[in-house]
């Protein structure tokens, strides 16, 4: 498994998106587009990303009924990206739908990753609000061990849970990561973060990393260090 950095482009408009990734003369980073700005311009800013070379992680969350997770995976195949995810709540039929929908006529299909429980969701909520009484870990690897059932490539998870995903589902079973800071920045609002090289010993395939490189004085330069840290 390739092990790569993510940017996510948290930016809500193509033009921010654009200045930013103009900055990068050499290298063509590897970038997450999410809702925000794929709502506000629409599956052309994913063929221009295309078009300028970048590798993509659609972070679209889905989650419905199979069927129209399924239809909706379909029009997602077409626009070519590398990844893109669902939110194993859907239960495995949905997301058994959503490899049916995502693969190409030759078979192949870009990666598809659930998400498990989110970060912002607390064990007492699950409890409190969602009626679900087991502790918070054995839920994020029971989700894991369904999505690895239907046949997807990994989750999304810290990348402190990366040994034990590994650990249960395999060491091909892709972790990606977010939760990123360098040593030496601020948390901003993520509680419970790690370093690249922190990621890299923990085992994560791929970290998702968006302030600590975006809101850099130097992009270019933070995003090379996060490489240099990650991948070695
Ligand atoms: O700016 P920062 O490095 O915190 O960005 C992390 C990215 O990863 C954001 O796009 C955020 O939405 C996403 N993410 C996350 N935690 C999750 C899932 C996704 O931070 N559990």
């Amino acid at each position: 498994m390739g092990k790569d950095v993510i940017i996510a482009c948290d930016f809500s408009t193509a033009g921010q998106t654009f200045e930013f990734l103009d900055r990068f003369k050499t290298e063509k980073p590897f970038v997450k587009i999410g809702m925000e700005l794929y709502y506000a311009e629409g599956p052309a800013i994913i063929r221009a990303i295309r078009e300028r070379g970048h590798k993509i992680f659609l972070d679209l969350k889905l989650c419905d009924i199979p069927n129209t997770v399924k239809k909706a995976m379909a029009v997602l195949r077409d626009l070519d990206v590398d990844m893109t995810n669902v939110h194993a709540f859907g239960t495995i039929d949905m997301m058994r739908a959503a490899i049916e929908g995502l693969t190409r006529p030759d078979g192949s299909r870009p990666m598809l990753i659930a998400v498990t429980q989110l970060t912002s969701t607390s064990e007492e909520r699950m409890r409190d609000e969602l009626l679900i009484e087991r502790p918070l870990p054995e839920v994020v690897a029971k989700y894991a061990l369904n999505a690895k059932n239907a046949g997807l490539d990994g989750v999304v998870c810290s990348p402190l849970e990366s040994p034990v995903v590994h650990e249960s589902l395999g060491s091909d079973f892709v972790t990606v990561t977010p939760g990123v800071r360098f040593a030496d920045s601020q948390k901003g609002d993520q509680a419970r973060v790690t370093t690249p090289q922190r990621a890299r010993e923990l085992g994560s395939d791929y970290i998702v990393v968006g302030r600590p490189i975006t809101a850099a004085e130097d992009p270019v330069a933070a995003y090379q260090r996060c490489v240099r840290e990650f991948v070695g």
